[in-house]
Order: structure tokens, then C-alpha cells, then sequence
């Protein structure tokens, strides 16, 4: 069966993926719905009439998890069109300062995970498929009080433009988004909310365009796609100037 997998589908950018696929994949026959919050992705699955809906509670900072989504691809064999690798965490604060379980948890689900559950899926990438990894602008340069979030959206990056060019061959392509702030329970979580300067002055990105912009930068087959205007310049910036003195500027 045509098949969808989204990771982090229970909230924010995730859920609007969800919402708008069957505009850009309108093959989509089926919804694989990955968080850890299930009822909420119950909720999400209310909302996907006439589609085959599985909702997969796995918290992806746990490896028994990728077990479990293993025996899932084995059991289903799905033909996968789309996964979109979205789950992500970002804490704010300095290293050495904030606890160490918030520090490792970033690497945990930004990196690990998603290269866990790509490197799970590629066997089951439908020709002509799409992978859509969510970087963010934090990945164009260093950014101090969030430099290892800024360093897993890197690796982010990265790793899209590698994959791209492995997957070329098969006609599989790999798009990484990079928005900028959106408002979503991410700036709770990582206790971003009214405590940085840099994200009360930043243009924000409208969540329900960011998911639409990067599902057709998907479908069109583009490697790195950053939507506003602001944050394409500052992705030109970025690579023209040094890295220590982006640091400087970028400090969150
Ligand atoms: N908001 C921003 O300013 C911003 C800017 C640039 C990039 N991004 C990126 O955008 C992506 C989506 O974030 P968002 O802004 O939509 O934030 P969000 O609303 O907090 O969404 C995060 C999603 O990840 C899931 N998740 C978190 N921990 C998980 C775990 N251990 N296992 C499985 N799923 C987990 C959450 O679901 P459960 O809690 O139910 O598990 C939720 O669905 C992230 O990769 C983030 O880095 C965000």
C-alpha cells in the first residue's frame, strides 16, 4: 500500500504535514502517525477519512523503539511515497549549565533517531519516493545558548544532502526544510519562551505555509528548501562569513 510515515505527527508542524499530504501526494492510500502522545494521534486519524490510519506510540529516544517500527516494516511491507523525519526537540541554555539529559536528548532524537528510522525505511522507498528531513536556519551556522540544538540541525543538513545523492540512483529524493521560529509547543518545551531576545525579534514562519512550502519543495524534488525571503538571505549570509563571527551574530 502507498504509504505516508510521519514522525512528531501529534503537534505543530508535524500535524499540519499530516493535514495537507494528500494536496501534494494525493497517492497517499495510507498514514503511518508517529509520537508518543497516542491519543492524540487518534484524534489526527479522525481527521483522515477514507485513509488506512496506523498510529505507532514509540518514543523515539528509546532504541526498543526502532525494534518495534522494525518488525512493523517487516510485518507490513509498505511501499513507502513519503517519510517526512520531523520529531525534534530544541533546548535552550549554555553546556555545562543545563542537565545533561535535556543535552542528550537533542542528539538522541534529532540525530539518532531520524537517522535510525531512515536508515530502516530506505529498503522501503517507492521509486519516485520522498524523504523531507526538518532541519531549521539554527543549522547554517552555530548558534551559542543553542549550540547543540544548531549542531543537530547541521547534522541535519548534512546528512539530507549526502542521502540525496546516494538515493539518486533509485529516484528517491531528500529534501531538509529549514524554517525559521514557528509558534508551536517546541518553544515550550525548550524553555525558549520569553527567555531569548534572539526569538522575540526573529520573523516567525506561519507553520500551516512552512508544511505546505516544503511538501511541494519535496515533490519538486529539492535538496535544502528555506522558506521567507529573510531567512533565504541569511542562509546566503552564513556561507559567505566566517563561522566564529556568525557565532557571534547568532547567539539565541
Ligand atoms: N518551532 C520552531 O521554532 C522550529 C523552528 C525550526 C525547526 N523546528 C523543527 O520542527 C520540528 C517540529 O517541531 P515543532 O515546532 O512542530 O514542535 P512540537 O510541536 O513540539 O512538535 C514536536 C513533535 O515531536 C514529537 N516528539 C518529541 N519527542 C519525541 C520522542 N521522544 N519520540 C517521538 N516523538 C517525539 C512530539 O510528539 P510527542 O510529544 O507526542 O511525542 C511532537 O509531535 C522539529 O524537528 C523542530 O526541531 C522547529
Amino acid at each position: 500500500m502507498k504509504t505516508a510515515i510521519i514522525t512528531g505527527a501529534s503537534s505543530g508542524l508535524g500535524r499540519e504535514f499530516v493535514r495537507q499530504i494528500a494536496d501534494v501526494f494525493p497517492e497517499v492510500e495510507s498514514y503511518w502517525l508517529i509520537a508518543r502522545r497516542s491519543e492524540r494521534l487518534s484524534e489526527l486519524a479522525e481527521a483522515l477519512p477514507g485513509k488506512t490510519v496506523a498510529c505507532l506510540s514509540l518514543d523515539l529516544c528509546d532504541a526498543m523503539s526502532f525494534m518495534a517500527y522494525q518488525e512493523k516494516l517487516r510485518a507490513e511491507q509498505p511501499e513507502v511515497v513519503l517519510l517526512v523525519n520531523n520529531a525534534g526537540c530544541g533546548y535552550l541554555g549554555r553546556v555545562g549549565e543545563m542537565d545533561t539529559a535535556s543535552q542528550t536528548r537533542m542528539v538522541d532524537l534529532n540525530v539518532r533517531a531520524l537517522t535510525a528510522v531512515t536508515n530502516m525505511t530506505v529498503p522501503y522507498m517507492a521509486t519516485g519516493g520522498s524523504i523531507l528531513n526538518v532541519s531549521s536556519i539554527a543549522s547554517f551556522c552555530p548558534n551559542p545558548r543553542m549550540t547543540v540544538y544548531s549542531s543537530t540541525k547541521a547534522y541535519v543538513s548534512s546528512f539530507t544532502i549526502g542521502l540525496a545523492e546516494e538515493l539518486r540512483a533509485r529516484d528517491v529524493t531528500v529534501t531538509a526544510v529549514c524554517p525559521g521560529p514557528m509558534k508551536t509547543e517546541f518553544l515550550d518545551v525548550g524553555g525558549i519562551a520569553g527567555n531569548s531576545k534572539m526569538f522575540a525579534t526573529l520573523p516567525y514562519c506561519d507553520q500551516v505555509r512552512v508544511a505546505g512550502g516544503a511538501l511541494r519543495a519535496a515533490r519538486a524534488g529539492r535538496t535544502i528548501y528555506t522558506p521567507r525571503l529573510v531567512y533565504k538571505f541569511y542562509r546566503v549570509l552564513a556561507k559567505v562569513t566566517p563561522a566564529g563571527l556568525m557565532a557571534k551574530l547568532a547567539k539565541t
